[in-house]
């Protein structure tokens, strides 16, 4: 059976929160605000309840907080307000190690952290319609909330319904032992040899038919869908603890063709992998946590964000979400050997990809329109984008204009800074680097 040994945490994708936002560049419209201290944020160490007495209300709260280790700065751009501070990040406590499976664009789990311990009380339903691996749902089940999620993509589901109600460590190793991986000789898909040594290829292709079947017979259980999130997590990544050779980074799966090139370049043949040790390696990673999560009357969707009849009208307490950004992911692509692991045609994946931003705000409106519908009254929303297009384009002033005429008040806007960004410019412009860094929440409010 697999090494006893932890990893380190492989594979954890996070978009990172901090380096580009910040700045001492307030904005040329922006008048100077003073901080007053008070009791919002949590010690690293606050259990799942409110952190504080707070005012009532969050945007209050936010500028007079005093415990973010810095006054929150407040400055105002087109009739919307910005709060900027170091609101999660480095004093936070550590986050549960169940989180830690890839996916592209996923968010740290203080984040949503973040909202559920100040805006919702256990058994409050939390939800995100474009849930990824999962991070809000299973940041609500720790919490003792009730995760609610959804995406269009059935990995999503696949990826997080195992870890809400994980089973125990055991189980999964009398399972692995119980899967007849002797009988695993032939690999079928040669061209996957580009990845996988024919003997580790025969083993992953042997697991996807066994549990395949078992789906078909209705017979997959909780242990069978820990094992199968484990397997998808550990299919391709860089390190000796995937089932692959050396290839990009886990969250994206390359061509065969660009995996072809990796090799002769690297001058690297696939080594031979053991299979279930490493699906056992990475259970007992990521069940180390003395914590684990557990919720019963969970909801996990595979569909549309704007169509969800299931989740009833003026339910759900708060939001934590983010949307796919304009034309940065391609979220099929990436999770071509992912989706053959699970069964399901990449192709029959409608994931929203957005050129133009008129576009895109028009499906951020469809989006809140649904989440108005659901949410409960004084319930809110915390809707992240990042930065696209070297920070010329500014997402979340299209999330506000998305949001008038629905029955949503926005609070502002917060940008999240680290230490060391302190000296860049909040404002984006100044930031020329690629990719997805300058990240801000929308924060609303139900009416
Ligand atoms: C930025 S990622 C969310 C990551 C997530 N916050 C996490 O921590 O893993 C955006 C997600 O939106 C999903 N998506 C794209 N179009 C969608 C749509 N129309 N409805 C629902 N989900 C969609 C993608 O599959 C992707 O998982």
């Amino acid at each position: 059976m697999g090494a006893h040994a932890r990893t380190s945490g492989p594979g954890v994708a996070a978009r990172d929160d901090g380096p580009l936002f910040a700045g001492t560049g307030r904005h040329p419209s922006a008048p100077a605000r003073e901080a007053v201290p008070s009791t919002l944020a949590a010690p690293a160490s606050m259990p799942a309840g409110r952190p504080g007495p707070g005012s009532g209300d969050f945007a209050v709260d936010l500028e007079n907080s005093s415990e973010f280790g810095a006054p929150t700065r407040v400055e105002t751009a087109d009739g919307v307000r910005y709060f900027i501070n170091e609101f999660w990040t480095s004093r936070q406590r550590q986050a549960n190690r169940i989180h830690e499976v890839s996916y592209r664009a996923c968010f740290k789990p203080q984040l949503p952290r973040f909202y559920i311990q100040r805006l919702t009380d256990p058994n409050d339903i939390v939800y995100d319609p474009f849930m990824g691996r999962g991070t809000t749902p299973v940041e609500a089940a720790l919490a003792g909330r009730i995760p609610y999620g959804n995406d269009t993509n059935p990995l999503s589901k696949a990826f997080t319904e195992p870890r809400i109600n994980p089973p125990a460590l055991s189980e999964v190793v009398a399972r692995l032992e119980a899967i007849p991986w002797q009988t695993f000789t032939e690999a079928r898909r040669g061209e996957l040899t580009a990845f996988y040594h024919p003997e580790t290829l025969a083993q992953i292709e042997g697991l996807r038919r066994w549990l395949l079947e078992r789906q078909d017979a209705g017979r997959l259980d909780s242990v069978d869908k820990w094992i199968r999130m484990i397997a998808l997590n550990r299919l391709t990544g860089h390190s000796s603890g995937f089932f692959s050779v050396y290839t990009l980074p886990p969250n994206q799966a390359v061509s065969l063709e660009r995996q072809r090139i990796i090799n002769r370049r690297r001058n690297q043949v696939p080594p031979r992998r053991d299979v279930p040790a490493l699906i056992g390696r990475k259970s007992r990673s990521l069940l180390s946590s003395s914590v684990l999560p557990s919720a019963r009357d969970l909801l996990l969707l595979t569909g549309q964000s704007h169509d969800t009849p299931r989740i009833r009208s003026g339910t759900v307490a708060l939001t934590v979400t983010s949307p796919p950004f304009l034309d940065v992911v391609d979220y099929g692509t990436d999770n071509w050997l992912r989706c053959w692991f699970l069964g399901i045609d990449p192709r029959a994946v409608k994931l929203s990809q957005f050129r133009s931003v008129d576009r895109w705000q028009r499906f951020v409106r469809s989006t809140l329109g649904e989440l108005a519908r659901i949410t409960r009254s004084g319930g809110h929303i915390a809707f992240e984008v990042g930065e696209v297009r070297n920070g010329t384009v500014r997402l979340e002033t299209h999330v506000v204009a998305a949001a008038r005429g629905l029955p949503l008040d926005v609070l502002g806007v917060m940008v999240n800074q680290q230490e060391f960004t302190k000296t860049s410019n909040c404002w984006g412009i100044a930031n020329n680097r690629r990719g997805t860094n300058s990240n801000r929440i929308v924060v609303m409010r139900k009416t």
